[in-house]
């Protein structure tokens, strides 16, 4: 069963308790960028923690965001943890479990903790607490960092409704929430883990066929991109159906008949199943270790 807990477009002012993003690279500061938008307020302040010293003086001159850095600072972690109600482990997925070691005996006994890395079970983050602290794990996209992410998140043994929730509400500041079973997460990350790169693949495709019929670089990237963007928002905003709103476009043996029918014949709809099979198979690889 899924819950569809949060909209997007989280406008109305936002409160959330202190919250510790440990690694703030690519998807750690997406998330933050939800965090610092001015309807949202955190609690205590963010605390944010890197391994290098390069990245951590981004944040000077951020008030709300306190840095630690590890090569510096050996309890630079657990510095961050002390006094957080949310801990965010954003580290690649092979420091995740190290990680949680690291940071267990620092961990308030009624903090989340949350882990965005792709196939790192709830499991194996618990027996790295070794605590009965509730674990959560997220899995957001890249349009996280325009406000524009779509995270699935699933609860481990000792998270309850209310640890979703207070979870939902910060991703919520990035965009939308799916709370899934932790079973169907892998499935949804062929979705919209992997989501956006499909589309950017589709996007790129579209540009080089716009180029070959002879628009410039620049002329092919305003046409597609902007009627990605028209299309997709035209869809999550309209009553009818994608199908519906195709329909609409394709007249009776007209021009995109004829393009739509060129893709029926390039057995367009298997590709997509073909393609989320070998992602989802990819993930169970990965689970069992393989590299
Ligand atoms: N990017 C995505 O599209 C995406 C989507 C969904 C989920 N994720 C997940 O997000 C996680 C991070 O991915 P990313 O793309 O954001 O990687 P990234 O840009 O390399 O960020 C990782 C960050 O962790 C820091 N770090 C490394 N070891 C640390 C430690 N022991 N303590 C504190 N900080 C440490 C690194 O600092 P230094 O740079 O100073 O070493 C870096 O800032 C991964 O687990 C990935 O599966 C990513």
């Amino acid at each position: 069963m899924s819950t569809h807990i949060v909209d997007a477009a989280f406008a109305e002012p936002t409160h959330l308790p202190c919250v510790a993003i440990l690694g703030a690279g690519s998807m750690g500061r997406a998330i933050l960028t939800g965090l610092l938008a001015p309807n949202v307020t955190v609690a205590d302040g963010i605390r944010v923690t890197n391994r290098s010293a390069e990245r951590a003086t981004d944040f000077d001159g951020e008030p709300r965001v306190t840095s630690w850095v590890t090569s510096l600072d050996a309890d630079a972690n657990r510095a961050a943890v002390r006094g957080a109600r949310i801990v965010i482990l954003a580290v690649k997925p092979a420091h995740i479990v190290e990680l949680a070691a690291d940071i267990s005996s620092g961990l308030e006994p009624d903090s989340i903790v949350v882990s965005v890395a792709a196939g790192v079970t709830c499991a194996s983050i618990e027996a790295a607490l070794n605590r009965d602290i509730a674990v959560i794990r997220a899995m957001p996209n890249t349009p996280a960092a325009i406000g524009q992410g779509m995270t699935g998140l699933a609860a481990g043994r000792f998270a309850g409704a209310t640890h979703l929730e207070a979870v939902s509400h910060v991703f919520a500041t990035v965009g939308d929430v799916l709370v899934v079973t932790e079973e169907r997460l892998d499935a949804l990350t062929t979705i919209s883990g992997s989501g956006p790169a499909y589309v950017f693949y589709m996007i790129e495709q579209l540009e080089a066929a716009a180029i070959d019929l002879g628009f410039s670089p620049e002329e092919a990237a305003l046409l597609v991109r902007s009627t990605f963007s028209g299309a997709s928002n035209y869809a999550a905003h309209s009553e009818m159906s994608p199908r519906e709103l195709r329909r609409a476009v394709t007249s009776p043996n007209g021009t995109t008949e004829r393009a739509i029918a060129a893709f029926d014949d390039a057995h367009f709809p298997q590709a997509f199943r073909d393609a989320t099979k070998a992602a989802l198979a990819r993930a169970r690889e990965l689970a069992e270790g393989k590299s």
